[in-house]
């Protein structure tokens, strides 16, 4: 399966930040027994590049680089193992360097304009972030009908109480969010926590999607 499929058939991309790359062992092992061997890794802090290379080593979770502003960090991100890499926004480097380095990219759109600037770059699945203060579900919906083949990945602003209502768009790919992943559950080192809310979010989506 490539990566996209990957990512459509777990619905989910939990948005981590690691302070500690000691620590993206634990977590990735934390994920993926909660039944979610997916990782959004952001380069939110310094720890991302060696917290990338050492979940990408176990081989049991599909791993990504999130909040990737540069063309340098796609390097690293790419160098450290990373197969699919996030923007917040839509950047014309980023993206053809992602295209350059063979690995799926996907950048943020929330309006029509940057959605048709992303399709003019070869790209028919975007982030929409941040989902909840651009128009959440209802703004995504609007957009299908001139993107009927654009497929979405709503992440801020998403979690239990509204998962329903993404996950029911049929061009919602995946959701991404954080929920699952507190940082501060992460930097306390209480992955059976981190388990257990990883188990929640995959149980809800099984029960949403039967
Ligand atoms: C991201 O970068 O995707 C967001 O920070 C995740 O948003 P959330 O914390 O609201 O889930």
């Amino acid at each position: 399966m490539d990566v996209l499929s990957l990512l459509s058939s777990a619905r989910l991309v939990p948005v981590v930040v690691l302070d500690d790359a000691a620590d993206a062992d634990a977590l990735a092992g934390a994920l993926v027994a909660g039944g979610l061997p997916v990782a959004e890794v952001t380069f939110r802090t310094s720890a991302a590049a060696d917290s990338i290379r050492a979940m990408s080593a176990r081989g049991d979770i599909l791993v990504g680089a999130g909040t990737v502003l540069t063309v340098a960090q796609v390097d690293q991100a790419v160098a450290a193992g990373a197969s699919f890499v996030v923007s917040p926004g839509l950047s014309r480097a980023v993206v053809e360097r992602c295209q350059d380095k063979g690995v799926l990219a996907l950048p943020g759109a929330v309006t029509a304009t940057e959605v048709q600037a992303a399709l003019e770059l070869g790209i028919t699945t975007v982030k929409f972030f941040p989902a909840g203060t651009s128009g959440g579900a209802a703004a995504i919906k609007a957009l299908a009908a001139p993107f009927g083949d654009v497929r979405f990945v709503p992440t801020g602003g998403v979690g239990p109480k509204n998962l329903a209502e993404y996950l029911a768009i049929p061009t919602v790919a995946a959701v991404g969010g954080s929920w699952m992943v507190p940082r501060n559950l992460v930097k306390s080192g209480d992955f059976a926590d981190i388990q257990a809310l990883t188990a929640e979010a995959v149980a809800m989506v099984r029960t949403l999607l039967a």
